[in-house]
């Protein structure tokens, strides 16, 4: 079957389940799950009973696809993503994205759980995304080309709205929470970096780095859906002083880090 097909016979499922007329999709990052108990749910959907979803392997994400009503608007929202550490092709790890879109998704608000490569910025701090290193080692737009998705050669030179972003600044300033913003560079992983790694990532120009995101912003871009990313920083990876970190670690933080996340996003939502 070709991709295309399966985004289509996805999408066609979720519609005949009651699943349209979205107009934000929201993807919820390593513990940062809790914006979801927000929604009004209309309808809900573990990943393992919908077509083309593959079975989430990571314990600690919920695998649950939301749709309901946040701040006013219908949203559809990924309780838990596929990374491609866990084995699942770009295609895969991006399905969920394009079928959003084709129903009728008009933005998409990611995040994430990421460690602070500028050392200016705190573990515990959120780091408003405005652009990005891909270091993956693949995209989910190799291969064939689907002119009704968007072009051969998409433009990336804005890939994070700046509308979004703009709204997404005026909150957390409104709120006071601070807000740090820079550029993520998205690794295969599934291993933290060596010094070496973080001290190369910084003279890339890298702020934060993480396992994910970028690969859905591509899709994004490619399909001309506006989008936005928030990170929340878990972890300062000082390459002249690093301590061991543990996964564990990381979400604990994410968790305590993500009620300032869910204020800002809920609050853009209502503004979109
Ligand atoms: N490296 C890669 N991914 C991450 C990190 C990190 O330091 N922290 C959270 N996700």
């Amino acid at each position: 079957m070709e991709e295309i097909e399966r985004i289509i016979e996805t999408r066609d499922w979720l519609k005949s389940h009651g699943i349209d007329n979205i107009e934000v999709g929201i993807v919820l990052g390593t513990g940062l799950g809790e914006l979801a108990s927000h929604i009004e749910v209309e309808k809900e959907f573990s990943y393992n009973v919908i077509p083309n979803f593959p079975i989430a392997t990571v314990e600690f994400h919920f695998g649950k696809l939301i749709c309901g009503k946040l701040g006013g608007k219908r949203v559809l929202a990924m309780q838990g993503r596929y990374h491609y550490y866990e084995g699942y092709s770009m295609n895969q790890v991006v399905l969920p994205i394009r079928v959003m879109k084709m129903l009728g998704a008009k933005h998409v608000l990611l995040s994430n759980a990421a460690g602070a490569i500028n050392l200016n910025f705190k573990k515990g701090g959120l780091m408003l995304v405005d652009d990005h290193i891909n270091l993956q080692p693949d995209n989910p737009l190799r291969g064939p080309n689907y002119n009704d998705l968007g072009p051969r050669f998409p433009d990336m030179s804005q890939p994070y709205d700046g509308r979004l972003n703009q709204l997404i600044r005026e909150i957390a300033q409104e709120k006071g929470i601070a807000l740090a913003e820079g550029v993520y560079a998205s690794v295969a992983g599934p291993m933290l970096e060596t010094r070496a790694e973080y001290r190369m990532l910084g003279r890339f120009g890298a702020d934060a780095v993480g396992m994910s995101t970028v690969p859905e912003v591509i899709a994004c871009n490619h399909m001309g859906l506006p989008c936005a990313c928030v990170s929340v920083l878990t972890d300062e990876c000082d390459p002249d002083n690093l301590k061991p970190v543990s996964v564990e670690e990381i979400v604990a933080t994410a968790k305590q880090a993500e009620a300032k996340l869910t204020a800002v996003y809920i609050e853009l939502i209502k503004r979109i």
